[in-house]
This record gives C-alpha cells, structure tokens and sequence, in this order.
C-alpha cells in the first residue's frame, strides 16, 4: 500500500534529522533516550512533571548516573534539548517516545495511571504526521487495546495521519558495555509504516534495529526477557536454599556449571528480587494471561521464592547472632547497600528495603551503609524510621552486632567491614576472604557457622 502524505513527509523530516523529537517522562530510561536523539543530530524536549528534574537539565545538569552532565549541558548550550512541564510543547513534536512508570498496585494488578495520562495529553493535541512510540513496559495488548483507542478518538486514523509503536526499553543502568546506543532496539509498529517511521527514528541513535510484526510481539519480548531472568533467580535461590540444608556450597556449585560452554547461563541467587523491572514485570504478564483464562505458574512461583528471600536473610542473620549469644531484638544490626543492586542509587522494591522491615518488626537497633543512598528517609519503608549511611570505614571494631551485605557496591571494602561486625551475612557472596565469622547465603550454614568473634584486626 503506498505511503500516506503524512507518513511521507515525517519519514522525511526524521532522515533529514530535521524532526523535532520529544520523550515524556525523565527518568532512568527517558533521559538517556532524549540525549541519545540529541547525540544522533536531532533537536528534542523532555517533558516530565518533576519541576527540579526540568530545572536540572535546562541547567545543563544530569542527573542520571549513566548520562554525563557533559553532554547534557552541550545539548542544552546548542539549542538541541530543552525540559518542560508544560504539555502544550506536544504538540509541536513530531515523534513523542512515552517512558513514564509502570509499577504495580498493592494488589499486584498493572498500574497504568502514567501511560493513561500520557495519553490523553496527547490524545488532547494529536495532529496528521506525528509518530507516537510508547517504551514503558507493559503487558501485551496495551498498545493497540489501550493507547490506540485513546489517540483515535478525535477522527485521526493511525498508520494514515498519525503513527504509533511499541519499542521496550532495555536499558541496564550501570551496565558499564551496554547502555542505550548499542543495545539493539526491538520495534513493534501498528501498521508497516508505523515500524518504518519508529525504526528510521531509531536508526541514528541506537547501533541495531530489530522490527517485529506487532506491538504485541514487542510487548511480549520485553516481559519474556524479564520473566526469563525473574524465573532463573528463583529457580537458582531455590537451589541456594537446598544447597544450605545440603551442606554444598551453590557459589562453586554456580561457578563449575558455568564453564560449560553452550547450553547454561549462570544466575546468581541473593537476599530477593529489586529494581523496577524484574519484580514488577512478569506480574503485568501473569495477570494479562489470566484475562485470558491461562495461569502463568512459572512466573506465581519464581515470584513466591524470590519474596520468601528477605525472611530467608532474617533467619540466617538470627541463626549468626545465635552463635554469639545475641537475640535478634535489640542487636545493632547494619545493612550494608541498600540500593537495589551494584553500584545503582535506585532503592525501588529494593530487598534491602523488605529486610530492614523484617529486622525493625524484630526488634532490631538499625543502620545502614551506602555510599549511593545518603539518606533513607522513613516514607521509603515500612519501618519510617529515617537513616542516615554510615561510613563503615569509620566504625569501631566489633561496632555493629551484625552486618548484611545486601548490595555488593565495588566501593565497599570489606576489611572495614568484617572489622566493623560481630557476625557478617553476605548474601551476596561479595567478601573474597571471609574470615571465621562470616555466613554466605547458599553455603552450608552448618559447616561454615561463625564461631565467637574475632573483631580485633
Ligand atoms: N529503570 C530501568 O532500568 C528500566 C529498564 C527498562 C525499562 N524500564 C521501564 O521504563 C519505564 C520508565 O522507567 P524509569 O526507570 O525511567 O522510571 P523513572 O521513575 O526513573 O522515570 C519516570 C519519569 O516519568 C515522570 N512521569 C511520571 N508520570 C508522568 C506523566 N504523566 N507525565 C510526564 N512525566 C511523568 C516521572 O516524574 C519520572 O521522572 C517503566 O515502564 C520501566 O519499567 C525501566
């Protein structure tokens, strides 16, 4: 089928770079995404809510880890990128990528509130020769049952006067080799030209293109990608707990499978599931296929094993004091990292956050360290108590009753550390030389028990 007037025209502006991009929502993924269109020789807006994150680039500032103030700041001095909160900038963009949250309910249901709001400010100023490209993960059928509906309902015809896509994001932050340029891009249009327009936006900005027949197959690579890692991290913490009460070491066990060289992938077992992403995702599928009568058990089970994970670490930490006469309530107990994972100053559905509740239900005398989370205010966790890091390079031998390693940041050093404890829990399998009074999760609780502590050096 020939090409509309439209969709010929903005394939035109996106080759000539003359297309004005713009992405809604600023965060960890969209940020990245409006700076890589930038870099890529397009001009672009980010619009998000959050005033201080509008101000921060307007500034030049970034305020992502992964994202240099440098570039930033040489974007904004040209010209080519600027923030808003105001809406009303949407309707002078050509190409709108949506990168707002996509988190759970309490109930474990999808909370689409962001992508609906998203869309109806769009929905609101929609005109011929725009392309609309939603990135935030969701469950299959959003696109087309949920988002299309929205943007049709002033007369315009996607695929003929505007374009509309599916492109999950995939992006790692911290990942030091792969970040938003060169990992490949998965798009899912509505209609050919609707993948054609969304791909030959992508084109210069990210190194590898991968079109896909639907939004649906798009949506649904995203959450197998996940559902795949939320899967294998259950079934190889199911594996640390059995190798505890099997006296086996799962670290070595994990290492020796992983050198074969086809046909395995290592994954790592730890204190629970954390991020945005991995605990979150598979829930949006699990429940889109129960619409459909169909009952995900893969993903209601490695979910169940991957939350039991955080009680497991309570029961390990009570077990070490044991060994050192100590009651759980009222011990000074530290957790070390707090972020969701290394090197990251994300706290969302961080474990750390389940154990510190656990252990402050318990009586526990808390703190915290992490050079990522300076502070940890009380309305981040159920306990709402706020704490602040504690240097651990600064505490006194044998300060802490317990310490937890939670998050392995590659800035802890854990001499101080094991120093600093009475007893250590690393579920992390992060200290290389363990001394006497250390616990490792999945390591044979009983042949490795800490004996009475040696605090001294
Ligand atoms: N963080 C990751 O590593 C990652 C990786 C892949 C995919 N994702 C997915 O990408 C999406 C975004 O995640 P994120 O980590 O960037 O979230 P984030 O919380 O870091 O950023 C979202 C931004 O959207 C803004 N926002 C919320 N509602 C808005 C609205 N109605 N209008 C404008 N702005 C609004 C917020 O203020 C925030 O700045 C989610 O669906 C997530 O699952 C995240």
């Amino acid at each position: 089928m020939a090409r509309s007037a439209p969709a010929t025209a903005l394939l035109e502006l996106i080759r000539s770079r003359k297309a004005m991009t713009g992405v809604i929502g600023l965060g960890y993924v969209g940020l990245p995404l409006v700076v890589e269109f930038g870099r890529a020789g397009y001009s672009g807006v980010g619009v998000d809510l959050d005033a201080r994150k509008v101000d921060a680039i307007n500034a030049g500032q970034s305020y992502i880890d992964d994202v240099p103030t440098a570039h930033v700041a040489e974007l904004v001095a040209g010209g080519r990128l600027r923030a808003t909160t105001d809406f009303d900038v949407l309707s002078e963009l050509d190409t709108i990528n949506i990168c707002v949250p996509t988190p759970l309910r309490k109930t474990k249901d999808p909370d689409m509130s962001y992508i609906v709001a998203s869309a109806e400010q769009i929905g609101k100023r929609l005109r011929p020769g725009q392309l609309i490209i939603l990135e935030s993960t969701t469950y299959p059928g959003t696109t087309d049952e949920l988002v299309l509906p929205m943007l049709e309902k002033n007369g315009l015809k996607v695929g003929r006067d505007f374009f509309l896509a599916f492109s999950p994001e995939r992006v790692d932050p911290s990942n030091r080799s792969f970040n938003t340029h060169n990992i490949p891009k998965v798009i899912g249009g509505m209609t050919p030209d609707c993948t054609e327009l969304a791909a030959a936006l992508y084109d210069g900005a990210i190194k590898t293109i991968v079109p896909v027949s639907s939004p649906r197959v798009a949506e649904m690579v995203k959450l197998l990608e996940n559902t795949f890692r939320a899967v294998n991290i259950g079934m190889v913490n199911e594996l640390a707990l059995m190798c505890d009460r099997m006296g086996i070491d799962v670290w070595e066990v994990v290492k020796a499978a992983a050198t074969k060289p086809f046909g395995f992938m290592p994954f790592y077992p730890g204190p629970g599931l954390g991020g945005h992403c991995i605990p979150v995702d598979p829930f949006y599928l699990s429940w889109k296929a129960r619409e459909s009568g169909f009952e995900a058990r893969f993903i209601e089970l490695a979910g169940a094993v991957n939350g039991a994970m955080p009680h497991y670490v309570v029961t390990l930490i009570a077990e070490a004091l044991n060994k050192v006469k100590r009651p759980l309530n009222g011990s000074k107990v530290l957790v070390a990292g707090v972020a969701y994972k290394r090197d990251v100053d994300d706290i969302r559905e961080s474990p750390a956050l389940d154990l510190l509740h656990l252990l402050h239900e318990l009586g526990a005398d808390l703190a915290y360290s992490d050079p990522f989370v300076p502070r940890l205010s009380g309305s981040a966790w159920p306990g709402g108590v706020d704490l602040s890091h504690v240097d651990l390079a600064a505490a006194a031998a044998g300060e802490f009753d317990c310490i937890v390693v939670v998050t392995d940041h590659s800035s802890f050093n854990y001499d101080h550390l094991q120093r600093a404890a009475k007893v250590v829990v690393d579920t992390r399998n992060a200290i290389t030389a363990p001394r006497a009074h250390v616990v490792r999760l999945g390591a044979a609780r009983s042949a490795h028990a800490p004996e009475l502590a040696s605090t001294r050096g």
